[in-house]
């Protein structure tokens, strides 16, 4: 493509600061991850783990094994990995599931995923009669229609669990099994059925999950879940009482060659109407500090920057300038409003907030910063820290939380990275 024929919708669409990866063609790097995830694959029965770090690429790499699992293969090619596929394809049957704010415990997940929700079918449905036992519980759900009010659907579909909860015995794991059990006689010609279920750490109360996991494992149903911890037991505490091989894959900070490779997957988006140089490239890899949606996020401006150049290439001209868009905040994100929503208009807390963000640990020690603080003539630290902690706006979400005594941490290490490189607002 000629750069007169790009636009700055397509450009926007070569990145996805927001947006897990689905597509395979544009998931860079990440081949011992998935190879793991693959080999979780093959060992039947096992109990899949995907977790790391807020923002790392989790759902990406968990999306992608999704595709493998249905007998996609595009990816282990590109990755070499495909003499790791089984000659006999996989074709799972998968059901992927988001933990949202109304799965408050083990059995409000088993609800959800028996009844299905926006992007997975109900588990009734994948049996030969289930669409029948289905639509008896719907005309109950229904009754007395929401239809056409925004947020009905929501509502439906909290009623419909509710309408379940009496429906189903009070032996939930009996009955699950037994539905299991029917999906594997209905579907035998499929490799198995995977239950993925993402943002596993927002669920408050995982009581009882493992043994559900436990007793309804099988050579045909495999478990994953996929969340912020950096161990297994941080992200199941009784993950040892699931009495099957944990495969777990941890996914660390992005290489810097693995971020750049998310430029050139632009590249190819754009049909290399604009490309990046490599000193540009490289710069915006390392500004990324291991959190690919920096890099997708810089690239994105970037690009704009050298379309508005009217230049077929990114260069550490339009960094120089993007650099000041950041610096001045000029760079719209939503870490942008968390910052100005953390700092407010008091410059020492923004000293504060620096500091804390300069930290190399992850966990941080608040007497090094108080004492580093006190230096800048910051006389009441732990005053300022009220903000930070426990904004009073009620919807804000704290930026620091406390691991132990004198001990926070960034409750989103990407926000520690943009509050670095974003420079002093006051
Ligand atoms: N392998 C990859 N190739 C290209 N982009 C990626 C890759 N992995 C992640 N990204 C990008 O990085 C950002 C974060 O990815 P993702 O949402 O998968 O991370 P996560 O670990 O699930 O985050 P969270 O902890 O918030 O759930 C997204 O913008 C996504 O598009
Ligand atoms: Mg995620």
């Amino acid at each position: 493509m000629r750069l007169k024929d790009l636009d700055t919708e397509l450009i926007s669409r070569a990145f996805s600061p927001a947006k897990e990866i689905e597509d395979p063609r544009l998931f860079a790097g990440r081949r011992e991850e998935i190879e793991a995830g693959i080999r979780a694959l093959l060992n039947r029965g096992g109990f899949l783990t995907v977790f790391g770090l807020r923002g790392v690429g989790k759902s990406s790499i968990a999306l992608q094994l999704r595709n493998i699992a249905e007998g996609n293969r595009e990816l282990a090619k590109t990755l070499n990995l495909e003499r790791l596929l089984p000659r006999r394809e996989f074709n799972f049957i998968v059901q992927y599931y988001k933990a949202d704010s109304f799965i408050k415990d083990a059995r409000d997940l088993f609800y959800r995923i028996l009844f299905g929700d926006d992007g997975n079918r109900a588990l009734f449905s994948l049996t030969d009669s289930g669409d029948k036992r289905l639509e008896e519980f719907k005309s109950v759900a229904d009754f007395g229609g929401e239809g056409g009010i925004p947020g009905a659907k929501l509502k439906a579909q909290t009623r419909q669990e509710k309408t379940f909860r009496q429906y189903v015995s009070s032996d939930l794991i009996q009955q699950f099994r037994q539905l299991l059990g029917t999906i594997q006689k209905d579907n035998q010609k499929r490799t198995g059925l995977l239950l993925l279920i993402d943002e596993f750490d927002r669920i408050p109360d995982k009581e009882g999950f493992a043994s559900i996991v436990k007793a309804c494992s099988s050579d045909y149903v495999k478990f994953g879940v996929v969340g912020i911890a950096s161990t297994v037991t941080e992200l199941i505490r009784d993950h040892s009482s699931i009495g099957r091989q944990i495969d777990a894959v941890h996914v660390p900070l992005m290489p810097q060659d693995e971020l750049q490779q998310i430029l050139n997957r632009a590249e190819f988006v754009v049909s290399k109407a604009i490309t990046f140089d490599p000193e540009a490239a490289a710069e915006i890899a390392a500004r990324s500090e291991g959190f690919p949606f920096f890099t997708h996020l810089l690239g994105r401006e970037a690009m704009l920057l050298a379309f508005d150049r009217g230049s077929p290439t990114v260069t550490t001209v339009d960094i120089r300038s993007l650099s000041e868009k950041i610096s001045q905040g000029r760079l719209r994100c939503i870490y942008e409003d968390m910052y100005h929503s953390a700092v407010k208009s008091s410059a020492q807390r923004e000293l504060l907030l620096k500091m804390f963000a300069e930290h190399s640990e992850d966990e941080i020690n608040t007497e090094d910063v108080y004492a580093l603080a006190g230096e800048f003539g910051i006389t009441n630290p732990s005053q300022l820290m009220k903000q930070l902690t426990t904004p009073d706006s009620p919807d804000a979400a704290p930026v620091l939380v406390k691991v132990r005594e004198r001990c926070f941490r960034f409750s989103d290490p990407v926000f520690k990275t943009y509050a670095r490189l974003r420079e002093w607002k006051l």
